[in-house]
């Protein structure tokens, strides 16, 4: 019984502890079912399939487990949210535990649970670098878990999105945290626009964290693509960077190499920057996807 959760729960124990209660636990072919991937947020369980079944025997062992299980599947056209499988439902949103941070996650919000669990490492290495005084710019920032975790390390955070209620969704999980928002900023808005505003301003940040959606079109109907434009975004990031700060670089798109990814960094980074890679989280293993570059003078 429990097969291939027992196995999955057992490869990630390390990860597992009274700090973490949210983690991939089955990631595709490397826990025994190519294109399943279930992840584990406080116990409740979210399957995610690329074909429209779930194998037999995986399914079982979910529904033997009694925990709430929702389901979503990554092949259709349109992402839609996921639907209820088996155990009690989660029809509120409800709080999860990431290295002692607290987020709201929700399995009505759409297709995405409020976070992003492969971004792990990187929010822990945001809290790390970030320091009073400092101020961070979170970009593309979605529920603004980075900004949490920058907050956290004592930083003034700005968070950045094109959604509002992404952005109301950031501020609740700023006051899980006890965090006053009354010291933090949080801008609705187009990132290059406000990149290139702060540019103007001559407003300068110690780190900027950039991850993009891997295309994009802002409100005057230019293209953004990760793999043809990510030099130019870095390049307006570059301008509001203070001296000796940093830039996180993210990207999932599968099309563009590590190589190549970085050749695009360069061109747009001052010429005196580095270029240091991270991996990715230990229960993501099997499949790099996830780029992840810092750089820094
Ligand atoms: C992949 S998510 C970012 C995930 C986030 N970095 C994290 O780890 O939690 C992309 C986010 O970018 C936002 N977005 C898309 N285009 C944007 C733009 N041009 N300017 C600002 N935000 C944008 C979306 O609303 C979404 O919240």
């Amino acid at each position: 019984m429990n097969q291939f959760l027992q196995q999955a729960t057992e490869k990630r124990e390390s990860l597992i502890n009274s700090d973490t209660n949210c983690f991939r636990l089955m990631n595709g072919y490397t826990d025994g079912h190519g294109g399943v991937f279930v992840e584990s947020y406080a116990d409740r369980l979210a399957v995610a399939t690329l074909g429209g079944e779930i194998p037999t025997g995986l399914k079982e062992e979910l529904r033997s487990t009694g925990k709430t299980v929702y389901w979503k599947r990554l092949d259709q056209q349109e992402k839609t949210a996921p639907t209820h499988l088996f155990g009690p439902p989660q029809e509120t949103p409800f709080p999860i535990l990431e290295n002692g941070v607290t987020y709201e996650a929700n399995f009505q919000s759409g297709y995405s649970q409020g976070i992003f669990l492969d971004q792990r490492l990187n929010r822990a290495e945001v809290r790390r670098r970030a320091q009073p005084q400092q101020r961070i710019l979170n970009t593309f920032a979605y529920t603004g878990a980075f900004s949490v975790c920058a907050a956290l390390g004592g930083a003034t955070t700005t968070t950045l999105d094109l959604s509002r209620p992404y952005l109301d969704w950031g501020k609740r999980n700023f006051e899980q945290n006890k965090l006053n928002l009354d010291e933090h900023y949080f801008c609705k808005g187009d990132t290059f626009h406000w990149l290139k505003r702060f540019a103007k301003q001559g407003r300068t940040f110690d780190g900027i964290i950039l991850d993009p959606p891997t295309f994009s079109r802002d409100d005057k109907g230019k293209i953004f693509r990760v793999e043809v434009n990510y030099d130019s975004l870095v390049k307006l990031a570059s301008a509001c960077l203070a001296p000796g700060g940093w830039i996180l670089a993210c990207t999932n798109c599968r099309r563009l190499s590590l190589e190549d990814f970085e050749t695009l960094l360069l061109k747009g980074a001052d010429r005196s920057m580095k270029l240091h890679h991270a991996a990715m989280p230990l229960d993501f293993a099997g499949d790099d996807y996830l780029k992840s570059v810092w750089i820094e003078y």
